[in-house]
């Protein structure tokens, strides 16, 4: 297994020059997936996350819950997930959201992303690069700049500039809302998760579980009952690094500065109708 970025392609060369001792980022991974496919007779590459395709095949974690939920009679009120690329989340919501455009039934979606990473949450809504190295096509989509990378604190699998179009469309229109969450606060609610369930959770699908608590908090406090649906994408048995970290106390939160955002942003193409 190599980790991205690599010394083994010119993107990750690339990259590494220019962010010594970075660790990387989706849209990394992606530009050397590509070159890798590209450049190797035989090989083929499919991007696993943001395209419209990928939230597609996720749609069926969507239907099984409303599937599962309706046979219960269940009705959920709010429906949570994390979203690095937007795909899973794009999944889950496919069937609630279409009742909610048809205008067959209302639910409140709530978007969780990294607040190390916000593209929903501080990114501009522009046709952006999909990867770092700006070989994938140009997406109209919620970005930080394809250049952004996200500092090295954990944050998994959320680490993206950019965010899903039909996602960003969704948002843009006022379909979805969405929360950026630190990480230690996102660890500190996945260990109480994994305390009362018996399931430890990934760090992504953890997102989703701060903001679920959070959540469930609120009607506490005011006495409403809601049914809370959120998306628990993976376990955290490849986590237990971050895990340990969290434990020690070594764990910390950055949070970009507009200065730091700024640079990425910057870097998003030009051209009339598009930042200009
Ligand atoms: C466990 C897990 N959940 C969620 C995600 C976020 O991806 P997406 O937003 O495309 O669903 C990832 C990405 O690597 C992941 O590994």
């Amino acid at each position: 297994m190599t980790p991205s970025p690599s010394m083994e392609t010119e993107i990750g060369r690339k990259i590494l020059a220019e962010h010594p001792g970075t660790t990387g980022s989706l849209g990394c991974a992606i530009s050397e997936a590509v070159e890798t496919a590209t450049q190797n007779e035989g090989y083929r590459y499919v991007l696993g996350s943001v395209l419209n395709q990928v939230l597609l095949h996720q749609s069926i974690i969507g239907m099984e819950t409303k599937i599962a939920l309706d046979q219960y009679g269940i009705v959920p009120d709010m429906i949570i997930g994390c979203a690095g690329g937007g795909s899973n989340l794009g999944g889950l919501i496919s069937p609630f959201m279409g009742e909610k455009l048809r205008g067959e039934r209302d639910y409140q979606f709530i978007t969780v992303e990294p607040a190390s990473c916000p593209s929903l949450t501080r990114g501009v809504y522009a046709y952006d690069f999909c990867d770092t190295g700006m070989v994938c096509p140009l997406a109209k989509m919620y970005t930080l700049g394809s250049g952004f990378i996200p500092s090295p604190n954990h944050a998994g699998g959320l680490r993206y500039h950019g965010m899903s179009s039909i996602l960003s469309q969704l948002y843009a229109d006022g379909y979805m809302e969405a929360r950026s969450v630190g990480q230690v606060e996102v660890f500190q609610a996945a260990e109480a998760f994994a305390r009362v369930e018996g399931i430890l959770p990934a760090p992504e699908s953890s997102h989703a579980i701060k903001v679920a608590i959070d959540e469930a908090m609120k009607c506490k406090e005011t006495g409403e009952e809601k049914t809370i649906v959120f998306g628990l994408t993976g376990t955290g048995y490849f986590d237990m690094m971050a895990y340990e970290k969290f434990h020690n106390g070594e764990m910390t939160d950055y949070i970009p500065t507009d200065e730091d955002l700024k640079q990425g942003i910057d870097g998003i193409p030009r051209f009339p109708g598009n930042m200009e």
